[in-house]
This record gives C-alpha cells, structure tokens and sequence, in this order.
C-alpha cells in the first residue's frame, strides 16, 4: 500500500502529463499494484522529478477509479480521475485519434468529432484545477504534452502568480496540416497561456510560430512571440529543447555483469547470428515497423541477407489497444512477421523474434548491448529516446544505428546512418551497409553519438528549459514592477 501524502500539500514544482509515471495495475485476485507506466515522457521525466520536490498530477490509466495523493520512489503522486466515457472521448478520442495522427503528418487520417473536443475541454480544465491546487504561491508548473495544450491558458486565468511551462513531445505539423483542425486558434490560445513552449525540433517551434502569426497576426522576433495583453506585451518563448534521456543511468545498467551475461544468453537464444538487428517501439502507426519488416522480408527474399547471418528482434509493447487504428496496425503487422517467418525461418534460426511486451530498463540495455544494428525507422517521432538509449548503452563503442530522417533525434545523431524509411531500396542498402560496416568506422560513428548523448543528457534539458523558464517569467509584465 503506497504512503499517502496529505491532499492539501502544495509545491514549488507541479508537473502535469496525462499520464502518472506509474499506472495502477490491480491484480486478478483483486490486490491493488502499481507499474511503471510506457513511453519517452515518463522516462526523460521521472529521474528530475526525483531530484525536485515536486508533485506529478496526472492519470492513473483506469476509468472510474479515484485515489487519494501519495508516495511513490520519491515522487509525490497526485491522481486526476477521468471516466470511461472520458477516456474514449478525450484520450482515445482527441488525443489519439485527432491530434496524434494530425501532428504526425497524417500518416493516418485524423478523425474530427466535437463531442470529442467538448471532452478535452472538460478533462483540461481538471487538470488545470488540479495542477492549481497542488501548486504553491509563484510555484513552477510544467505541462507536458499534446493531451492538456489548454491547460496553460486555463492555469493563467485562474492563478497569474505561476511560472507555466509547457513542453510538446510530439511533432508541431506544418500549418498546411495543422490549419485543417476545426479548434486550431483555441489550441494556440491554450498554449500561448504558457511563458515558455517547448518543442523538439527547430522546425516544429517555426510551425508553431507560423500557427500563431497566420492565426493571431501577432509578431514574433526570433523566439519570442509577443502576445497583446491590455496595453501591455507579455513575451512568450516558443523554441527547441531536444529530449535526452538519463544517460550515465542507462550506461551503467550497460556496464552491469549481469546485463552483460543476459545480452550473450539472448544472442545465444537467437542461435548465435552474426548479425543481430533490433527494433524497439511502442506498436504505433508513426514508428515505421511495416516498412521495416518489408526491408527485411525483401532482403531475406533477394538473398541479401540469410536467416543463419541474420535475425530481427521486434519489441512492439502494446500501445493504445482500443483505437481503431491500432488494431488494424496490430493485426498487420502480426500477419507479417507469421508470414515472413513461415516463409525464412529455419529449426535452428527463427527469422524475426517478435515480442508484444514492455520490458524493464534492465532487459532493454541488455538488447541494445546484443544488437549489432539498431533499426529505429520512424515515418514521424518527435524525438525517439530508444535511438539515445541504445547509443548511451553502447560503452563498448559498437553497433550501428540506422536512424529516421523524420525522427527528432536525427538532428543531433549525425554520425548514425540516416535513412528516408519510405525509401525501401535505400532502407535495404542502409540495413545492409550497417550489418558490413567495418569495426573502425562503427567505433569512430559511435564515440561521436556518444558524446552526444552524454552532453546533452536529460538533466541538462530539464535545466535548460527550466532557466529558459524562469529567465523569461521574471520580466514579464506584473511580475517585472514587483
Ligand atoms: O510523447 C508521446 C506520448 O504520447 C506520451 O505523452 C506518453 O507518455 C507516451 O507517448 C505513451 O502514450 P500513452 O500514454 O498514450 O500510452
């Protein structure tokens, strides 16, 4: 049973995400549990947050269910419950059958609905009152993520004394895509509430801003946007902090004897290929997985590649299982991997392992340090942390990442080898490339991303933003007189 914090406590840190860090995870006996919740968000977030004093207001993961605040690995929790019929309609509804695929290109086509929108107005304005209350006099609050972009103007109404951060994790769409949204101005209007807004890369913050100047007529000089309030400009920030990941953390996971020994058993499990090629991702649309099983299918058809000199290792964890789209891309996919197994595989070598689970960081470093070629070939991702993991992981300056140009992470991982993942023959000769790449030139690629990945960790992000943060609310107007 998690120790309960009081629900009047207030804090000088608020982070506020749809998702907790753990989800609540009920036994079939009934015994109540709590886990680890997936995705980069909580993973860059969770080691600042037990760093700060700070609380994390978010969702819990199930409908109908109200917790009191407490406890958890250093983090004080504070739950906001949300209902089935919330759940449907703002979750799986608006933020990821409308925002996700609309912020993500429209890889798949977004779906607009107005109830849905009326609930994500509901659900925000929760969050909001939540945040509100947890958060002390002139307190940080720091929102994250496409599925509360209100809750910055929401915050500001009703409490002027915060700092209010909002970070995005996902791509911010060129105006053309995002100029289809029936509630474009209001989301901007929700943003703009924040002194700070965050994105991943350079061009989503220039699409924001574009957003703003199509929608709004406001200006904007290089970050700033100058947002009329009264007689009075306030400044908000609207620029780039790429995510990083804890990095020394994930090295010494990496350095540890006995993920050392469990990255052998599972090169030995494969039946000892000469080249292990691993993808990790959630099961999503956006993460490329159908381009990369039909590389690979192609090269184990063509010869290229045999089953003995190679096997492709898929983790897909399950993701969002309810949407529509998501069964569609489950069903494929899985179709895929039966065929191309039935096809290649041989008694002693299976060609693709595939696994529908999450696995613990512990597991991960352990696959990163067994894979030879690390295939992370993203339609669209706002950064992608398992492409910084695997490099943080590889202190032995081996293995090869084959990295999406249409991932974040491309901008600062230079050195990895850059494929257009809807080019198949250029995916194909990338996956070759990186599986023949001579030891000396991997090692000289790898030390190169990781010096990277340790320069510009997660902790020099979160600072990063926080000082752009703070910087910036102390000359706004009303706080700049004080
Ligand atoms: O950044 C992408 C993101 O949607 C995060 O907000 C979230 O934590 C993660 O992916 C996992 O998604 P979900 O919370 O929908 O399972």
């Amino acid at each position: 049973q998690p120790d309960q914090t009081h629900p009047d406590d207030v804090y000088s840190m608020v982070i506020v995400s749809n998702r907790l860090p753990v989800d609540y995870d009920e036994q079939p006996d009934g015994t109540p549990g709590w886990k680890t919740s997936p995705g980069g968000l909580v993973t860059a977030l969770e080691p600042i947050m037990r760093a700060a004093d700070g609380a994390w207001v978010g969702w819990a993961g199930v409908a109908d269910r109200e917790f009191a605040p407490f406890e958890n690995d250093g983090i004080s929790i504070v739950p906001v419950p949300l209902s089935e019929d919330e759940i449907q309609e703002y979750y799986e509804g608006f933020s990821n059958d409308t925002l996700w695929p609309l912020y993500h290109d429209v890889i798949a086509p977004p779906t607009y609905h107005r109830e849905w929108w009326d609930a994500y107005v509901r659900v925000n304005r929760r969050f909001a009152e939540a945040a509100a209350r947890a958060a002390d006099e002139g307190a940080t609050v720091w929102v994250q993520d496409y599925q509360l972009q209100l809750v910055p103007k929401m915050l500001r109404e009703t409490r002027p004394d915060l700092v209010i951060g909002f970070f995005n994790h996902i791509p911010f769409p060129a105006y053309g895509i995002y100029s289809q949204l029936p509630w474009r101005r209001q989301v901007i209007e929700g943003l703009l509430g924040a002194d700070v807004i965050g994105f991943q890369r350079q061009a989503d913050a220039g699409n924001f801003q574009r957003a703003v100047r199509r929608l709004y007529g406001y200006t904007t000089r290089g970050a700033v946007v100058e947002v009329p309030e009264g007689d009075d400009v306030r400044r908000v920030i609207a620029r780039h902090f790429p995510i990083s990941i804890d990095a020394e953390g994930f090295e010494q996971l990496a350095r540890r004897p006995d993920v050392q020994a469990r990255a052998k058993e599972i090169r030995e499990g494969l039946g000892n290929p000469k080249t292990v090629m691993l993808g990790v991702d959630r099961l999503d649309y956006t993460k490329g997985i159908r381009h990369r099983l039909k590389a690979f299918g192609e090269l184990l058809r063509d010869g290229r590649l045999s089953v003995s000199d190679a096997s492709l290792v898929q983790v897909a964890s399950p993701s969002r299982e309810r949407v529509e789209t998501y069964r569609q891309l489950r069903d494929e996919i899985e179709l895929t991997v039966g065929r191309l197994n039935g096809d290649y595989s041989t008694i002693s070598h299976q060609a693709i392992a595939y696994l529908h689970h999450g696995y613990p960081r512990e597991e991960m470093a352990a696959l990163y340090l067994a894979a030879d070629v690390m295939l992370v070939t993203a339609l669209r991702d706002g950064m992608n942390l398992v492409a910084k993991e695997y490099v943080a992981s590889r202190f032995d300056e081996d293995g090869v990442l084959v990295l999406s140009e249409f991932a974040g992470a491309a901008d600062e991982l230079r050195q990895s080898v850059l494929v257009n993942p809807h080019d198949i023959e250029g995916l194909k000769d990338a996956m070759v490339a990186a599986a023949e790449m001579p030891r000396k030139e991997r090692a000289r690629r790898m030390r190169a991303l990781r010096r990277r990945v340790r320069d510009y960790d997660v902790a020099r992000w979160s600072a990063d933003f926080l000082e752009t943060l703070t910087g910036n609310a102390t000359i706004r107007p009303g706080v700049r007189d004080d």
